[in-house]
């Protein structure tokens, strides 16, 4: 069979949805290229095997430089684009320079590559955060703010210069390397149920909760769809809360010693994919319990062959205090 795709550039794809997308991408037949910042290859190996890891193509560089990714297009024959390299909540916060740097000019760096190269497949990582939360006329976090600014960014590239592309607003994504951000959450709190070990959730209320593979197959579909435009769905995954996440891992480990404290987040909640799936087709549900157990038995087998620690569960990368109740 050929393939349509020669090979697909990730962007981000050291972080939690990209190490999954070029999983499912390398399932499919289709050769993924990493870019990133970071050559840590810690999220990988935890849903890829060793050899298949050893052969990606990995290219180290910074979205934010002008004209980085033109090399690497054209070395690489490269036909489509996921673009998920971003920072964030916390880490806007704690420097929104960078943040706007990365978010932002990152995305019209990409923006131009694909322009240049003529890539009609574009598919890239908005957030709910962009949304408005109830009532509220603005996004409620910076974070937000520059995905918002994405959104609008994509939407003028394609009303004056033709540039298609498909943006997806996840909520929470979860799934074994979904370790950063604030959502991470509830992904830190199965990790420390399968270990055996105390978690406290420090927010409360409604989420939306999809699993990597399924964030992962939405991206890859998306890119491959090669829409005229310049469309934004929402990723809704699982309609649920943190108290009924919390009840579902309790029923998989009756001993897990988890609780959760303080406001809802900040984003809204309720939301279908319904208009995500009429542009891009079905892709596969993988349902909450499933999902939820599907994350626990990996982390026990990830935990048994060390590739993740009880302690990776109470890791804050900026050292935060609200990362402190995670261990309350
Ligand atoms: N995880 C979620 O719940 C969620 C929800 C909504 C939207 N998103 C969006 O999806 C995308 C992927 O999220 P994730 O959870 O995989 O994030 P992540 O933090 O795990 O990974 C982000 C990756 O971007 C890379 N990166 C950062 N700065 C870079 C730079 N200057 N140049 C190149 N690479 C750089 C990092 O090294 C990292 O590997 C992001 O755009 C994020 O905003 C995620």
């Amino acid at each position: 069979m050929t393939l349509p795709y020669s090979s697909v550039l990730v962007t981000g794809a050291a972080g939690c949805i990209g190490a999954q997308v070029v999983a499912n991408l390398i399932q499919e037949g289709i050769t993924p290229i990493v870019f990133d910042l970071s050559e840590d290859r810690r999220r990988l190996n935890l849903v890829i095997n060793k050899k298949d890891a050893d052969d990606i193509k990995w290219v180290v560089g910074d979205i934010t430089e002008k004209g980085i990714l033109e090399d690497v297009i054209s070395d690489n024959t490269v036909s489509a684009i996921i673009h998920l390299a971003a920072l964030q909540v916390p880490f806007c916060n704690e420097n929104p320079l960078l943040g706007a740097q990365v978010n932002v000019i990152g995305q019209i760096n990409v923006f131009e590559a694909a322009l240049r190269h003529n890539i009609n497949g574009l598919a890239y990582a908005s957030s709910i955060a962009a949304l408005p939360p109830e009532n509220e006329k603005w996004p409620a976090t910076l974070y937000g703010t520059f995905k918002m600014a994405d959104e609008a960014i994509a939407n003028i590239y394609w009303n004056t210069k033709s540039q298609p592309s498909i943006g997806i607003r996840p909520h929470t994504v979860y799934g074994p390397g979904r370790d950063q951000g604030v959502t991470a959450a509830p992904t830190k709190a199965m990790l420390a149920a399968a270990a055996g070990k105390r978690f406290c959730i420090p927010f409360s209320g409604p989420v939306m909760l999809q699993h990597t593979t399924e964030v992962a197959n939405a991206f890859i579909a998306a890119a491959l769809t090669k829409k005229k435009g310049a469309y934004v769905a929402d990723l809704a995954g699982s309609n649920t809360s943190i108290e009924e996440v919390l009840e579902i891992i309790r029923q998989i480990i009756p001993s897990a010693e988890l609780s959760s404290t303080g406001e809802p987040l900040p984003f809204v909640s309720g939301l279908n994919d319904k208009y995500l799936r009429s542009l891009i087709g079905d892709f596969p549900r993988l349902g909450l319990s499933n999902g939820v157990k599907k994350t626990i038995d990996s982390f026990k087998s990830l935990l048994d062959e060390n590739l993740v620690s009880a302690d990776d569960a109470y890791i804050d990368p900026l050292g935060k205090s609200y990362y402190n109740l995670y261990d309350s």
